[in-house]
């Protein structure tokens, strides 16, 4: 993976007049074309959606909301972030970070199995470095979750290169690929859990004296087990391991990337979306999505699986910004945004609930639409298609290339991602505001497409992936590492010089719910307030172990 890259680039700025003068000439062209066009057929694609539930009888009058098909720009570049190339990753320890060969003590190890779905486990395994780290421990190659209903039966040098993750974290923190034999025999030390979010602190108090004691301790369905507020040496070593030790093996990496070498060819600019429309995750949201009776039966009957869950109460769900938008307001949310009908889109999915029917109105709005399924052949995904952690990394790596990735819920996947992009230059990551969106949605038939847009282009303000947005130190440490994130106030400060360059005035910053999984609340006190259908399902998730398999699918992608 590469080095953090300092970004000087400026020089694009300055926009040759020529480039402009024919842009411009392009874009009257469009309008032109536009205008003559006849009214657009778009909309009777989107009329028949499944969204469109507050249109009465009355379709007579031409209705007020109508998506033109061009874009537009509105005084911001579509596809970087405003001031990205003024912050860069910096993951580099301290002088005052030992060499592990001088801190590391013999005899003690420490073994990990990891538990989720690939972007879970990868959570797992940087906190595991960190967690070995702490307790100047040896620690042995993660064993990857073969039993999650995932059932991905991959190791560990299966999906990750292995010898690299070793070799690059070579100073920081011992690693041997398997436990030594003891007394000739194969060792099985004990296992235990530690708590989520476990400090320094709880590290060294619960594990110190086992590890004196018996040297050897297997720590089980290991994620996010480790605090989010630790100090910076330790929080830049996860972004190391993060960012720079884990590194997919080979064949995943050149499948990845002949995949965004297609998108490329077709379109200079590409846009990653992760829809994760699926049943379950929509039945376990309680929420509704426009389907009427079909869908609610449906829904209904996959939720009650889950015999602990509340009622749904779907609108209160909706106000809260709980529920994934459906496809349809995922596109309609871009080309307010500004995004033309031209765009190329990856949409990154597993089973999108109604299939085809669901999807149609957001390939209306972008026709340019593709999957892996799409722009590879079945013999190509052969060796992937079978193992879903090499499926989900194959999204992962598009996703990742991507110009722009859009994610539309807040699982593992999108908050590594989230904060990946991040370091590697704040790469745009739109995150639908979904709280101040949907009352945008639900009445757009009777607002004009002007108005929507404009509402749109406010509400996202803040949730567009540009630097310092949200408070630092909130949210998961992988969705924000903002400990590994520095400035180069000095370019900033000569380039503010230019007219209208301040920061992003932002008043949607108390839209941001923390509708993390309930894998993640555990005992962070600090995020309580409005997670009721999470923490309730929490607690029963504790007390329901045969549930346990089932939630973890749904909630550690
Ligand atoms: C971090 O360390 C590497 C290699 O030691 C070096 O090339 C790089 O410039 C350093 N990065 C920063 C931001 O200091
Ligand atoms: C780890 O090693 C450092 C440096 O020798 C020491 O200060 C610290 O107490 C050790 N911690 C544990 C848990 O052994
Ligand atoms: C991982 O799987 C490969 C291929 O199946 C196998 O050769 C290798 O021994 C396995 N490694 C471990 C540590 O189980
Ligand atoms: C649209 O209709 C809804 C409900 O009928 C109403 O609350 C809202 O104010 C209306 N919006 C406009 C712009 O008229």
């Amino acid at each position: 993976m590469a080095m953090p890259r300092r970004r000087h680039q400026y020089s694009h700025r300055r926009i040759p007049a020529a480039i402009f003068a024919i842009s411009s000439a392009i874009l009257i062209l469009f309008i032109f074309l536009y205008l003559l066009a006849p009214s657009p057929h778009d909309n009777d694609h989107l009329r028949h959606t499944m969204m469109n539930i507050d249109i009465g009888g009355e379709l007579n009058e031409a209705p007020l909301f109508r998506v033109p098909n061009y874009g537009g720009v509105f005084g911001r570049d579509l596809w970087s972030s405003k001031n990205g190339e003024f912050y860069y990753g910096c993951s580099n320890a301290s002088n005052n970070f030992a060499k592990a060969a001088i801190i590391t003590q013999p005899n003690r190890y420490l073994a990990i199995a990891t538990s989720g779905g690939l972007n879970q486990q990868r959570t797992g395994i940087i906190d595991s470095v960190v967690a070995a780290r702490i307790l100047n421990a040896t620690l042995v190659v993660p064993t990857l979750d073969k039993k999650s209903f995932w059932k991905d039966v991959s190791n560990f040098s299966e999906i990750f290169d292995i010898d690299w993750f070793i070799s690059y974290l070579a100073k920081d923190v011992e690693i041997i690929k398997e436990l030594p034999r003891r007394r000739g025999q194969i060792w099985n030390p004990k296992r235990m859990r530690v708590p989520r979010k476990c400090n320094e602190r709880c590290y060294i108090s619960r594990l110190g004296p086992v590890l004196m004691k018996k040297h050897a301790v297997t720590l089980t369905k290991f994620d996010y087990r480790l605090s989010n507020k630790l100090d910076t040496d330790l929080q830049k070593l996860r972004c190391r391991v993060n960012y720079h030790a884990l590194k997919f093996t080979d064949p995943i990496l050149e499948m990845g990337r002949k995949l965004v070498q297609r998108m490329r060819i077709r379109s200079q600019h590409y846009i990653a979306i992760h829809l994760r429309f699926e049943p379950d995750m929509l039945a376990f949201s309680g929420c509704y999505y426009g389907g009427g009776d079909k869908e609610r039966k449906e829904l209904g009957k996959i939720r009650r699986r889950w015999k602990t869950l509340h009622i749904s109460n779907p609108d209160k769900g909706r106000r809260q910004g709980r529920c994934p938008l459906t496809p349809e307001e995922v596109g309609l949310l871009l080309r307010a945004l500004g995004y033309d009908k031209h765009t190329h889109i990856y949409v990154a999915s597993g089973e999108i609930y109604g299939g085809e029917e669901t999807l149609a109105p957001l390939k209306a709005l972008f026709p340019n639409f593709y999957s892996k399924d799409t722009i590879a052949s079945k013999e190509e995904l052969e060796l992937f298609s079978s193992f879903s952690s090499r499926m989900a990394a194959l999204d992962f790596v598009v996703c990742d290339e991507s110009d722009v990735f859009v994610t539309n819920n807040n699982g593992n996947m999108a908050k590594i991602l989230s904060g990946r992009r991040r370091y590697f230059g704040h790469k745009p990551t739109i995150r639908p505001n979904a709280k101040k969106l949907y009352s945008l949605f639900m009445h757009r038939d009777n607002t004009t497409w002007d108005e929507f847009a404009s509402r749109v282009r406010q509400y996202q303000k803040g949730f567009m992936g540009e630097p310092k947005e949200g408070r630092p130190g909130r949210g998961v440490f992988h969705e924000n590492p903002a400990s590994c994130i520095c400035e180069d106030s000095e370019a900033k400060t000569e380039m503010n010089l230019v007219p209208n360059w301040g920061d992003v005035e932002d008043q949607n910053t108390n839209d941001d719910i923390d509708w993390s999984d309930p894998e993640d609340e555990d005992d962070d006190k600090t995020s309580q307030q409005g997670n009721s259908l999470y923490d309730e399902t929490r607690l029963d998730y504790e007390r329901t172990s045969s549930e346990e398999a089932v939630l973890d699918e749904l909630l550690s992608d």
